[in-house]
């Protein structure tokens, strides 16, 4: 099996017929059930994130000696830090993302949706490059509080990054992305040396260095680059799911069809542990230090925990039961902006466009890197924009979170 391209029936075979498996290419074991994930994550004793940032397809020496000139390194931190340090710099960095800071982006987000939105004129056109690409990078800089840094060199960056440490890239592939990879990582040194007022770099001064740049490193790419994925991930699932687009009007819907797509079809859709000591999953036995790959796309479609799997059902009672933002210690510290962004950008693009359709039943291209997941382009048939034109979303939230009356409505369909 391609790891690379595993898609739903593969990961079916794999919870069914072999739940904890030894992949002979890549030398990690798959562990495929929803409640054997959920487990491993609970459990950072027996079961450490060291292994969370490393690259998949090993960095030979000659890139490995770009990426030591620019000091690039990548010490324990967050997602890969099972030491002491975890708690003050995850307290650091959760600073930011507060339910009333994150909330408090909802109508900034809207606008920067509308704005593109009230640009986009047909009959055809790509939402990844006008609602997935850059809003979600720009919302986080915002969030960070950092103004001085170029989307598109911040994307170039980081899309650079994912796939040299979580792709299969050759040799000379290695050798092109070591070069933004690299000057990333130096501009975040330099960024964070002078940093002077109370932005994400202020919040670290009193950390090391090494650490301050590696934090960044992983975060300016992780807070933006899976929300760009959940962006086109929805549009696709949604547009794909007959009559879902029409219904997204009613109350709540926006937000409870996210947490399905959330749990469907994830964008992080794998994620690494290490075992600790010999142990047993699923009656398999399991060595220490065997570097686990916790399959969490497929623990979303696992029928043990969600009925009916396949289906996204809007009214799901357990939806936000799935593994999509990790669970423990290490839970995904923006989560909450995630959803949110996601759902204001479905909220807007439907009132904008309620009679948007995709634009081919063809399956688009994939991103195929180990542990992301998501199309790359979404390319949709417009149709009529609504009129007048919505106004500017600067009052009060129009989030319907929770409206007791989604659950008959939604149950219809
Ligand atoms: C759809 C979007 C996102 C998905 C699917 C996602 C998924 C994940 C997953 C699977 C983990 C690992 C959890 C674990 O080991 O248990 C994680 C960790 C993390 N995520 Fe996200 N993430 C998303 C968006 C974001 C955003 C927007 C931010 C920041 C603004 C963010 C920041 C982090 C951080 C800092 C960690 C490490 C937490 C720790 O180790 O304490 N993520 N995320």
């Amino acid at each position: 099996m391609d790891l690379f391209q595993a898609g739903p029936d593969e990961l079916r075979s794999l919870r069914v017929n072999a739940p904890v498996h030894l992949d002979e290419n890549t030398g990690l074991w798959l562990v495929s059930r929803y409640e054997d994930v959920r487990a491993i994550l609970a459990d950072p004793n027996r079961f450490h994130p060291d292994n969370a940032l490393t690259a998949v397809t090993a960095i030979p020496r000659p890139v490995l000696r770009v990426l030591a000139r620019a000091g690039f390194s990548l010490p324990p931190t967050l997602a890969n830090n099972g030491t002491d340090t975890h708690a003050e710099l995850r307290r650091l960095v959760a600073a930011f993302l507060t339910p009333a800071r994150v909330q408090a982006m909802r109508p900034r987000i809207a606008d920067l949706a509308r704005e593109r939105l009230a640009g986009l004129t047909g009959p055809i056109a790509d939402l990844h490059p006008v609602l997935a690409r850059d809003l979600p990078a720009i919302v986080l800089m915002e969030v960070m509080g950092i103004d001085d840094v170029d989307i598109p060199k911040l994307k170039a960056w980081s899309t650079a990054s994912l796939e040299l440490f979580w792709g299969n890239p050759s040799l000379d592939r290695q050798h092109e992305l070591a070069k933004p990879t690299a000057e990333f990582h130096q501009w975040l040194t330099r960024r964070i040396r002078t940093a002077r007022g109370d932005d994400l770099f202020g919040a670290l001064r009193d950390v090391p260095i090494r650490e301050a740049a590696g934090l960044c490193y992983f975060l300016l790419i992780a807070g933006q680059e899976t929300t760009t994925q959940l962006l086109c991930a929805m549009f696709d699932a949604v547009l794909r799911h007959g009559g879902l687009w029409s219904r997204l009007g009613e109350p709540g819907m926006p937000a409870r069809v996210v947490e399905e797509v959330l749990r469907r079809d994830p964008p992080v859709n794998t994620w690494r542990r290490i075992a600790a000591e010999p142990t047993t999953i699923s009656g398999v036995a399991v060595p220490a230090g065997a570097h686990l790959l916790l399959m969490l796309a497929g623990t979303g479609s696992d029928p043990e925990v969600f009925a009916d799997p396949e289906r996204l059902c809007p009214a799901r009672p357990n939806a936000r039961k799935h593994l999509a933002f990790g669970y423990g210690r290490h839970f995904c510290l923006g989560a909450g902006l995630a959803r949110l962004e996601a759902e204001v950008v479905l909220r807007e693009t439907v009132e904008r466009f309620p009679n948007l359709s995709l634009a081919s039943p063809e399956p688009p291209p994939m991103l195929g890197l180990l542990s992301f997941r998501a199309p790359l382009s979404v390319r949709v048939r417009l149709g009529e924009p609504a009129h007048p034109a919505p106004e500017p979303a600067s009052g009060p939230s129009t989030g319907h979170d929770g409206d007791p009356a989604l659950t008959a409505s939604a149950s219809r369909g």
